[in-house]
């Protein structure tokens, strides 16, 4: 697996409907390219979120942006990148608003069980180019009150934390540095060295939960860690089992009666 590519491009924009979507679009003025391509935006109509549900942004008070990077092989290094990069923005988080946030696999970042920053990594594939991975980020630095109430699902801002707006500039410049050393050693090593740190942050570690999957079906488990590839384990009644999507919540208690 190799990037190549080790600076960065960067292109703002004052709308778009998805900067994933834009660069998904665009990937073949991408294809030469010697940088890795960032697209920012200020207002962003059509959030692409998880599990094809939209994600809001808002302006000024969301940094919004895709990356894109051309691996020279391999899907199976997808679930590991995903979660790497949960862990890149912990530690630019950590850095400037320090705080204990949380991940949840595989890379929502929470901050009392409240989420602050949402992960898209969408893939396409072509025998010239290899495959072609499109990171999109969504940070929550300060949102009006009314915004985050209106989000079906908890969420919270920066703004708890540091009680001041976060510069989206330096957010994201601290972002792309952090990023930058990840990869090199990821390149070589995929996400076995980052393993350890990552399961300290997992907010669901041996805990008892279900993890929906995308056939409707339902595991029940407890996390029992992430696996060098970054798939979750789970502890079930059929022994361990690794799992390289779904959506996990806390298990409902079983009444007793
Ligand atoms: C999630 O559901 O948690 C993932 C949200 C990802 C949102 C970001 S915002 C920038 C990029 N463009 C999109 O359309 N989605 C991602």
């Amino acid at each position: 697996m190799s990037f190549h590519k080790y600076y960065f491009h960067l292109n703002f924009f004052d709308q778009l409907d998805s900067t994933s979507h834009y660069i998904l679009e665009n990937i073949s003025l991408y294809s030469n390219s010697q940088k890795i391509p960032v697209v920012v935006v200020e207002n962003q109509a059509k959030g692409r979120g998880r599990r094809k549900q939209r994600w809001f942004s808002n302006s000024p008070g969301s940094l919004t942006f895709s990356l894109l990077l051309n691996f020279e092989l391999d899907f199976k290094y997808l679930s590991g990148l995903s979660l790497l990069i949960s862990l890149c923005l912990v530690r630019v988080f950590v850095k400037l608003a320090p705080a204990e946030y949380r991940i949840k696999w595989p890379n929502d970042i929470l901050f009392n069980e409240r989420k602050i920053s949402g992960i898209l990594i969408e893939s396409k594939n072509d025998i010239y180019r290899g495959v072609s991975v499109v990171i999109g980020i969504g940070v929550n630095v300060k949102l009006p009150k009314q915004f985050i109430s209106n989000i079906e699902y908890p969420i919270t801002d920066l703004y708890q934390i540091t009680a001041r707006r976060l510069n989206r500039n330096q957010l994201l410049a601290h972002f792309l540095i952090e990023l930058y050393q990840l990869l090199s050693v990821f390149q070589i090593k995929g996400f076995e060295p980052f393993r350890e740190e990552w399961m300290r942050l997992h907010h669901y570690h041996n805990k008892s939960v279900e993890l929906h999957l995308p056939d409707k079906k339902t595991i029940v488990g407890v996390v029992a860690g992430v696996t060098n590839e970054g798939q979750l384990i789970l502890k079930t009644a059929n022994g361990l089992q690794n799992f390289a999507i779904g959506d996990i919540s806390l298990r409902s208690k079983v009444s007793t009666g």
